[in-house]
């Protein structure tokens, strides 16, 4: 039995989280929203070059699709981060500012907010595991320039 005091407090922690950042208040309109959304891969293909450009729109953006774009893409804008802005190659070098700033806010569970829906593990693993590989990418050929 959980003291009633710390139920309260929780409950209180919880909605305030939950107020934060949200857009989607109603279970109804995150369900119809989920709905919509492409399936995800269950399994990253592991074969495709960590980093890369086939790997990001194999793995990677259909995960931003489903988590990320109604608060960052072409809608909404939060923060001025926007994951529907990659096109090719030379755009992850270009933005690559977005995907610093999305490792440390997935890294801290952040984002999604708490009360989005939220990346699996394996996907998350999936996310980091691909920005970190891109950061390596970039640091490499910024020391070779
Ligand atoms: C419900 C809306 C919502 C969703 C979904 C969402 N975000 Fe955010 N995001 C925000 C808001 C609001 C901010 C700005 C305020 C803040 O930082 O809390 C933000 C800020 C950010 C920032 C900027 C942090 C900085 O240092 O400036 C990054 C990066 C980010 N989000 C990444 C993501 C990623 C990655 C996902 C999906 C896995 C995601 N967000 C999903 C609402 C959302």
């Amino acid at each position: 039995m959980i003291p009633p005091g710390l139920l309260a407090v929780s409950l209180a922690a919880l909605l305030t989280a939950c107020t934060h950042g949200s857009s989607h208040g109603s279970p109804a309109v995150q369900t119809a929203h989920a709905a919509a959304q492409p399936a995800v891969p269950a399994a990253p293909e592991a074969t495709l070059p960590p980093g890369s450009w086939v790997a990001f729109q194999r793995n990677i953006e259909p995960i931003l699709a489903r988590y990320c774009f109604h608060c960052h893409g072409p809608d909404r804008s939060e923060n001025g981060i926007r994951f529907d802005l990659f096109t090719d190659e030379e755009s992850l070098h270009t933005r690559i500012d977005t995907f610093n700033k999305a490792i440390v806010m997935l890294y801290a569970s952040k984002m999604p907010p708490p009360c989005e829906y939220q990346p699996t593990q394996t996907e998350l693993n999936a996310l980091v595991g691909w920005i970190a590989a891109r950061q390596k990418i970039e640091a490499t050929a910024a020391v070779a320039r």
